[in-house]
């Protein structure tokens, strides 16, 4: 592929990887619905492409569009965002450490505590926006910081830089899960970041119509151990899925900028509103770590949990959601989503893990789309009536 001399974010989106296909000018990147490949002669497979686990031409493509967003050198995809988050703890060997954020989507603890304690790994959990609480949680063996920022569904943001000065000086790397800002808010590596993850499923895709994750790797030997990984345990993105992120990042910064606008406005409708008890969104003057969002992040994004008092009363919110407002899990599609913490996306964590992190029953987490935002107001209005 030809080097890129582009190098804004959006020319980088629409053409990074994107170039045009050489054979036949196609301006969108072809899916490459294929097993394998057909070899001229023995051990002389075209441009060496032998078999569809190990490498394939949309895949490629991919890996080098969201290596170029996030700034990192490679990256490597995966069938889901949880598959990416496997294959990085499957470079990690019996005995090694992960320090993780206790506040982060609940499929992370339920992957790390329910099956890979069970292969002698280990993990602790803090409150990864306490510095000294890193700090005292990194080990000897402690290979990985893993930090999701902002926290799903809090929305608690912890000091990218500062968390990798600290684990750096323990030789332990630092793998941030950008999922909820994107690159286009967000540049985890230029704050010293070894691994960005995503669930590609959320604001890469942005259309809620296909499932990935990815690894953007900044050295050469993770790109290859994850490349060893997608051959060996082949939890891969199809060809399809590839060309759905493809086609779904060449809008990633009016989408993000548009999500941002409806975001703020959705916060600000929130704060306002008299049945809501409190709202937890980073672009708010009296979120707690308004400022280090603000120095850290160049948006606020679109993701906002709110208190509703009760059980009952989220209950009867989420029922009346009509229009604009779909009720499902997910987030980071051009639809508004609306979920409810404690009984989808963290579940697995119990009554008593949502306890320990602050996850209330009566929290709604809303993912603003870019509907028009007089809309998403209104629907929420008659939402809300029901409490
Ligand atoms: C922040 C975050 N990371 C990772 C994941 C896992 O991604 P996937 O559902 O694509 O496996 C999710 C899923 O909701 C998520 O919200």
């Amino acid at each position: 592929m030809a080097k890129q001399t582009h190098r804004g974010f959006s020319t980088l989106a629409i053409h990074a990887g994107q170039e045009p296909e050489p054979l036949t000018g196609a301006v969108s990147v072809p899916i490459y619905a294929t097993s394998t490949y057909v070899q001229d002669e023995l051990g002389k497979p075209r441009l060496g492409y032998e078999y569809a686990r190990v490498t394939n031409p949309t895949r490629d493509r991919l890996q080098e569009s969201l290596a170029a967003l996030e700034g990192g050198a490679s990256s490597r995809v995966f069938a889901s965002g949880m598959a990416a988050i496997n294959a990085i703890c499957t470079m990690m060997k019996a005995g090694d450490h992960l320090v993780c954020s206790h506040n982060v989507y609940g499929g992370v603890p339920r992957l790390f505590n329910q099956i890979l304690t069970n292969y002698g790994l280990e993990f602790a959990y803090v409150d990864t926006s306490n510095l000294r609480a890193v700090e005292k949680a990194i080990r000897k063996n402690t290979r990985y910081v893993y930090v999701e920022t902002p926290t799903n569904p809090l929305m608690t943001i912890s000091d990218i830089a500062a968390i990798c000065d600290l684990a750096h000086r323990r030789r332990a790397e630092v793998i941030v899960d950008n999922t909820f800002m994107s690159p286009y808010f967000q540049r985890p590596i230029e704050l010293g970041a070894d691994m960005v993850v995503h669930s590609t499923t959320k604001f890469l895709n942005g259309h809620s119509d296909g499932l990935g994750g990815v690894v953007v790797c900044t050295k050469a030997e993770q790109a290859e151990q994850l490349a060893f990984i997608q051959k060996s345990a082949g939890a891969i993105m199809s060809p399809f899925e590839c060309w759905l992120v493809l086609r779904g990042v060449k809008t990633l910064g009016v989408r993000m900028q548009r999500h941002d606008e409806n975001g703020r406005r959705i916060a600000e409708y929130l704060v306002g509103h008299k049945k809501v008890k409190a709202v937890f969104y980073p672009g708010l003057s009296n979120h707690p770590q308004h400022e280090l969002a603000r120095k850290q992040m160049s948006g606020f994004g679109s993701m906002i949990t709110f208190e509703t008092g009760s059980l009952g009363n989220a209950k009867r919110l989420l029922k009346k959601c009509k229009g604009t407002l779909s009720l499902g899990e997910s987030l980071g599609g051009v639809e508004t989503l609306i979920s409810h913490p404690a009984t989808m996306t963290h579940a697995a964590l119990g009554e008593k893990g949502r306890r320990a992190i602050g996850i209330t029953d009566g929290m709604v987490r809303i993912s603003v789309g870019i509907e028009d935002v007089e809309d998403i107001i209104a629907d929420l209005d008659v939402a809300l009536s029901a409490i």
